[in-house]
């Protein structure tokens, strides 16, 4: 297979011609079961039971194409999480569902908020690894002002701050900062922030923060990153600035065309 490309074609038809067992990461962010006409792409489909068929065809394949250490994103939302989930668990099995991340889209404010009920916030990433022996690396936020005011209340000579601790001084710059755990909410989406110079105009286009903590921490420098539902190409920009291998597939000229204008000028 010929990396660091992207492919105008179905992504099933795609897969079934590559060998088992070579990608490291794999990140999809599929049509939602959302029932909208994008333009760009269709989510609409004539039943649910047709749209899981399109979808466990295609989960069914990066399984197999996916290494024993890799690892797999399916993005998602309420829209049909509920009905994905049963679907991996039968391809990857149960145990190997390792985390199901809440990533917090950002504001309730605008049209969204009309609805009557509580307002939907959040998309889900359902994570999975092809065995217990699988890459990762763990994600740090900085800690927050008030933490460290309220924590790191030492200054030593040089400048740096400190806490007390049993065994002596535990220096803050010497802390990783805070873990990154399963629910996000430091990253914003583009329904709160289209001005964003990133922002491509493509439908559902995902930030590059979120691929950029899922890359870091499920992938090493050198490894392979697929996106089989590429879109603008996120996945593919972001695994090419960290040094991974990338391949992208969409059967849409326009986000293929996007992808390819995106990848070059980086
Ligand atoms: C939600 S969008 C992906 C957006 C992408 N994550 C981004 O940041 O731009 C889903 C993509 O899946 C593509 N797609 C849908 N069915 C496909 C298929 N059978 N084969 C390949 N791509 C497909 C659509 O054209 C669309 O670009």
């Amino acid at each position: 297979m010929k990396l660091n490309t992207v492919h105008l074609v179905d992504n099933l038809d795609f897969l079934k011609e590559i060998d088992s067992e070579i990608i490291d990461l794999i990140y999809i962010d599929p049509p939602f079961y959302t029932g909208v006409d994008y333009q760009e792409f269709s989510d609409q489909w004539n039943s649910l039971n047709h749209y899981l068929e399109f979808m466990q065809a295609r989960i069914r394949e990066m399984h197999r194409v996916l290494k024993k250490n890799g690892s797999f994103y399916c993005h998602c939302d309420p829209n049909a999480v509920f009905d994905l989930k049963p679907i991996c668990d039968s391809i990857f099995g149960r145990n190997l569902f390792k985390r199901e991340i809440i990533w917090n889209v950002g504001s309730v404010s605008g049209f969204k908020s009309q609805v009557k009920g509580w307002v939907r916030q959040h998309d889900t990433i359902l994570y999975y690894t092809k065995s217990e022996e699988f890459t990762f690396n763990k994600q740090y936020l900085p800690y927050k002002e008030e933490y460290i005011k309220k924590m790191f209340r030492y200054k030593d000579e040089d400048g740096r701050l400190y806490r007390k601790r049993r065994g002596g001084k535990q220096y803050l710059d010497e802390k990783p900062g805070t873990l990154v755990g399963d629910v996000w909410n430091d990253i914003y989406s583009y329904q709160t922030r289209t001005k964003s110079k990133e922002y491509l105009g493509y439908p559902t286009q995902k930030p590059e923060k979120l691929l950029k903590r899922i890359i870091l921490a499920s992938s090493n420098e050198g490894d392979i990153v697929a996106d089989f539902f590429c879109g603008s190409g996120t996945t593919l920009a972001v695994a090419k600035k960290l040094k991974r291998r990338w391949i992208g597939v969409d059967n849409n000229p326009k986000a293929i065309e996007l992808t390819k204008k995106r990848l070059n000028s980086k």
